[in-house]
């Protein structure tokens, strides 16, 4: 075991609901084993300013049910360069921090890996809307974020029904479609229009008459936001093609990453904060804690990071079937 005692932990990227709860779990799995935590104010524009506060066990009471990350987050395209990237762990090393848990998605988990190779210890825990990690199955904060889409997509549908509309719904997932297409099927959507299908606007506009055909009274199109179809577009060509079809765009944005985290993110950010820490104990580094066939998993953050396609042929068949 490694005689750890003293470690930091940042959130960076596109915040996530149950980021706080990884936080509180790193750090109070840490202190149950002597270790202390710093937390790093705003991801890696935070870590290459050096700027930390100490996490004590009451810093992080009262955060589990709350979304975004109480140590905040940042795009920070700076973290490219090899200088900042050094920058930061002499930061790190003056602060006598021996490891780094970075809280994040594929692009922070990019940042990870550049440390890692500077010989740094560290640690990444899966946690983003998006769903675009490899090899995991889940990331802290896709159940919340599908639960808040689905949400809304149910109260659009009641309009949509009550006036005999087609709502075209912009969903996030940036270039990966997972979100959209799970949404889809959650909702009886008529239709997914993602990145990893093909599908032009004619065919949806027919479908659209031949569903109003059969009875149809609503007709709901999810977007990804990465689909080559925009949603605007879609939605454009409809109102000039299809004189008898009343359609609004809605586009979700931002509100799909807030709001309190559900059971199911609070549990599996709890159990990833836990595991990272113990991994780092093990002597584990370089790797991404992640979720497969139901256990927690260390993935190689190369692995981790390659592109990956979690909309399956068969999700595509299913939402397809189903909204006939
Ligand atoms: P997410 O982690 O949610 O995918 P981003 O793609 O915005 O979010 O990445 C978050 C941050 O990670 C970036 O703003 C940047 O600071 C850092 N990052 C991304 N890619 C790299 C890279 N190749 N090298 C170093 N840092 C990177
Ligand atoms: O990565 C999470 C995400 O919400 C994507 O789904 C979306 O494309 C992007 O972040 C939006 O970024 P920003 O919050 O910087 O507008
Ligand atoms: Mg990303």
């Amino acid at each position: 075991m490694w005689n750890l005692k003293r470690l930091a932990v940042l959130t960076s990227g596109g915040d996530a609901p149950g980021m706080n709860a990884a936080i509180r779990s790193v750090v109070r799995t840490a202190l149950g084993q002597g270790i202390e935590t710093i937390g790093v104010i705003g991801g890696y524009a935070g870590l290459a300013a050096g700027h930390y506060r100490p996490l004590d066990s009451w810093a992080v009471s009262g955060i589990i049910q709350r979304g975004g990350t109480m140590l905040h987050s940042a795009r920070c395209p700076d973290f490219h360069l090899l200088e900042t990237q050094h920058q930061a762990i002499r930061y790190l090393e003056e602060a006598g921090i021996e490891a780094l848990i970075i809280i994040g998605g594929n692009g922070s988990q990019q940042g990870t890996l550049t440390l890692h190779r500077l010989g740094f210890p560290v640690m990444g825990i899966a946690s983003t809307i998006d769903n675009d990690l490899a090899e995991t199955e889940t990331t802290i904060g896709v159940d919340t974020a599908l639960n808040t889409a689905v949400h809304y997509i149910d109260q659009l549908k009641d309009t949509a029904t009550s006036h005999h509309r087609a709502f075209i719904v912009e969903v996030m997932g940036r270039g990966s479609g997972y979100l959209a297409m799970t949404i889809a099927i959650a909702t009886g959507a008529e239709v997914a229009v993602v990145p990893e299908h093909h599908i032009d606007p004619e065919t949806i506009a027919q479908d659209v008459q031949a569903a109003y055909a059969h009875g149809k009274n609503h007709y709901i199109v999810v977007v990804a936001e990465g689909a080559a179809l925009k949603a605007r577009e879609l939605m454009d060509y409809l109102v000039q093609h299809s004189s008898n079809v009343d359609a609004r765009l809605s586009v979700l944005g931002h509100v799909q990453r807030g709001g309190s985290p559900t059971v199911r993110d609070r549990v599996l950010a709890s159990e990833f904060g836990a595991a990272a820490v113990q991994s780092l104990l093990e002597g584990h580094r370089g790797v991404v804690i992640g979720l497969s066939k139901g256990n927690i998993i260390e993935i190689p953050l190369e692995a981790a990071i390659a592109p990956c396609e979690k909309v399956t042929p068969e999700m595509i068949a299913l939402a397809g079937v189903l909204s006939r």
